[in-house]
């Protein structure tokens, strides 16, 4: 039977790539988008035709247990990558993105464990470092969070940890760093900015209490800083172009770790 994925999110700008990388496994899986399309949108998944039965869209909100519980029946991994992606609006409002971002995780992995999804792969943020110029980064590095955001992706972290240990839902964390701006997608829910400052390819594993990391982590900063200063003599669609491949290569990676 071809795997099942739910992706929650999966019309934003990170997840809809992560669907349209499922898609392409040769296994024929099929993907659950999960979004209540706040920021997200549909023209972000422009090969929704091309994968007919393949691609389930829900409009749904990870604040609803119920519904979520529903899109997991049936799945083997979840890729939660749905939340409110902003520091500033986190500070203006806490309660909300407390909501969206913590008791919405928290429904992802309870959702995981009721239906019995064997793994949830969720998105967190190089923000729970916080302001230290320590570098490289560490993921054993203390958390030292200074937004509402940033503290909902360190809580987001530790329920998963315990959701592993406790109920045994496999889960790993991503701690992206900078937004990446593909061309490809010019209406994606994201803010203009430089694109490619640190693309996902080098998220790693969150700090878990679970054995070794299995996919390399930060490494060669200093090499990224000169490749991206590189990029920006080549001019912005040079490394835009360049952060999707890294994007893509980012993303082979976390699926390939669960085959
Ligand atoms: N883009 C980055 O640079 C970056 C950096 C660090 C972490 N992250 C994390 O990566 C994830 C994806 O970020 P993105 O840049 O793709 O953001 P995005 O805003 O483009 O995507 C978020 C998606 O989640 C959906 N969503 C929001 N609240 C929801 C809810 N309550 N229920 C269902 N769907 C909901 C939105 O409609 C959107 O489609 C987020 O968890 C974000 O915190 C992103």
């Amino acid at each position: 039977m071809p795997d099942v994925f739910v992706v929650t999110g999966g019309a934003g700008f990170i997840g809809s790539h992560i669907v349209e990388r499922l898609l392409a496994e040769p296994t024929g899986a099929s993907v659950r988008v999960f979004d209540d399309f706040s920021t997200g949108a549909l023209t972000n998944l422009p090969f929704a035709a091309a994968a007919g039965p393949r691609l389930e869209v829900i409009r749904g909100d990870i604040r609803d247990l119920a519904a979520l519980e529903q899109a997991a029946t049936g799945a083997s991994v979840i890729f939660h990558q749905a939340a409110l992606r902003s520091v500033p609006l986190s500070v203006e409002d806490p309660l909300g993105t407390n909501d969206r971002n913590v008791t919405g995780n928290l429904n992802v992995l309870e959702a995981a464990r009721r239906r019995q999804v064997r793994r949830v792969v969720y998105a967190s943020s190089s923000s729970v470092y916080g302001a230290g110029l320590e570098l490289p980064k560490r993921e054993a590095q203390p958390p030292a969070p200074l937004s509402p955001y940033a503290v909902s992706k360190a809580v987001g972290e530790q329920y998963a940890g315990v959701w592993t240990r406790l109920y045994g839902v496999e889960t790993l964390g991503l701690r992206y760093f900078q937004r990446l701006r593909p061309p490809a997608r010019p209406r994606l829910g994201v803010r203009g900015g430089d694109p490619a400052v640190h693309p996902l390819g080098t998220a790693g594993r969150a700090a878990r209490d679970r054995g070794p990391a299995g996919a390399p982590a930060h490494g060669g900063m200093r090499r990224q800083r000169a490749a991206l200063a590189r990029r920006h003599r080549q001019g912005q669609a040079g490394a835009g172009l360049h952060a999707a491949r890294r994007l893509r290569r980012g993303l082979r990676r976390a699926v390939d770790f669960f085959r």
